[in-house]
């Protein structure tokens, strides 16, 4: 028997609704804040995640699904598909191919979707998981940021999750970037040997890497570091001063994290990520930050952007029974005895249907008991028993599963009656 991907999960129905719940939220709290689905494809090529999150970081050098394809046309040009590893650089690439930059400017995305990355799975890490993000490109503006933010706390307040944290801090332009590369490379100087060999590679190529290095001793050099806000300029600091007040005064909970740098390379100026203790190791819920300069360094004008994702597979481990989705709608299950009842059936099951209500029937033939077992599984508010009797006297008999009542009714009223009753 065939057994599916490590790393990847089967959605069943029975789990399908909490994520159908969470879809339904996502796409009301963004509505409300204006901002617009945008579906890019899962398939892009390679080198745009390798020119936006940066050749060094983790997810360039050993995460990406690469495909390169057989057809013959794909050989020429050389190119190499991956799989996206996350959603960001494919919005850049679609608002500039698309040219929104000149026909929209300022825009606001939202997207729900697949990302992949090949790591080792466990609790809370997949290699297929999926986001819910929000992208907003063309301004540089601190209210902007402070309204990504405001719509991640509400999202999540949305979803019913408690006890978790907004940690918030500000890389500044690439100059103080360099500023704050520069810092530790000094205090890391002569320590190179505490340092995972990976580190020590990093210590060139990418400083601010290590300190996302999860190794123990990695983490206990990394920590006796200081770092605060003297790389940024006064500009940035402006920005994350007036930031940090604006969250303030809309009562949004955060705290300042010198130490979060993110992963990807992209990011300028404020970064976020919000962590939930009871998730364990893999305790990030979503993530985010300002990318003022990727729209230009993948073609485009000079603009402004910013945004976040949140991971499903996260949020759905975090969130207590409250956001576990609603009690189910009203449900018709129809019983017919026999191959006359059988087309009876047929033409009511349409017309329940046709008139907004949901509907099923049994296709395995059961009995009378085993279809009514079948209905009470099935959560049915209401069954319908058409058998000879009924078909005499062209009715059918309305059972309601809560009350236990029953009823007959003539069969052409049925639909309107059920429409109108509770469930
Ligand atoms: P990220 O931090 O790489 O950011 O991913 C965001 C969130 O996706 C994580 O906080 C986590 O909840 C979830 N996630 C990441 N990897 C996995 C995995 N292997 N298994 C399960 N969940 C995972 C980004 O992807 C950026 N594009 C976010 C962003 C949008 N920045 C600006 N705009």
């Amino acid at each position: 028997m065939f057994k599916r991907v490590p790393g990847t999960r089967d959605i069943l129905p029975e789990e399908a609704s909490s994520w159908q719940h969470i879809e339904a939220i996502a796409r009301k709290i963004f509505s409300t804040y204006n901002y617009q689905e945008i579906r890019p494809p899962i398939l892009e090529k390679a080198n745009l995640f390798t020119r936006s999150l940066g050749t060094s970081t983790e997810i360039v050098q050993k995460q990406m699904f690469l495909t390169s394809t057989t057809a013959q046309q794909d050989k020429e040009n050389a190119d190499l598909y991956a799989l996206r590893p996350e959603a960001t650089a494919s919005v850049v690439r679609a608002y500039l191919e698309n040219n929104l930059d000149k026909t929209a400017g300022f825009s606001k995305f939202y997207y729900l979707g697949a990302m992949f990355r090949a790591e080792r799975p466990q609790k809370g890490r997949l290699r297929q998981f999926h986001h819910v993000g929000a992208e907003a490109i063309g301004s540089w503006d601190y209210r902007l940021d402070a309204e990504m933010i405001s719509l991640l706390d509400n999202l999540l307040k949305a979803f019913a999750i408690k006890d978790y944290k907004i940690k918030l801090n500000s890389l500044g332009c690439p100059k103080d970037k360099n500023t704050l590369s520069d810092s530790l490379r000094r205090q890391l100087k002569g320590k190179d040997a505490q340092l995972c060999p990976d580190c020590q590679r990093k210590l060139t190529t990418n400083v601010m890497r290590i300190l996302d290095c999860k190794k123990e001793a990695c983490g206990k050099l990394t920590r006796q570091l200081e770092l605060g806000q003297q790389h940024l300029c006064s500009d940035c600091l402006g920005h994350f001063s007036k930031l940090q007040e604006d969250l303030t005064s809309l009562g949004i909970n955060f705290v300042v994290e010198p130490f979060l740098v993110r992963g990807l390379d992209y990011y300028t100026r404020t970064v976020f990520e919000v962590s939930h203790a009871e998730l364990g190791a893999q305790d990030a819920l979503g993530a985010g930050g300002r990318y003022d300069n990727l729209v230009s360094d993948l073609g485009g004008p000079k603009l402004g952007a910013i945004g976040f994702a949140l991971g499903i597979e996260r949020l759905l481990l975090a969130t207590g029974p409250a956001g576990k989705s609603e009690a189910k709608e009203k449900l018709v299950y129809i019983i017919s005895l026999g191959e006359k009842a059988q087309k009876e059936a047929l033409k009511l099951l349409q017309n329940l249907r046709k008139a907004g209500i949901c509907a099923d029937t049994d296709y395995e033939n059961k009995s009378l008991k085993g279809a009514m077992r079948r209905a009470s599984d099935l959560g049915a508010t209401h069954v319908i028993i058409i058998g000879d009797n009924e078909l005499e006297k062209n009715v059918v008999t309305i059972k309601d599963m809560s009350s236990g009542e029953q009823k007959e009714l003539k069969i052409g009223t049925a639909p309107t009656f059920l429409q109108g009753s509770a469930t």
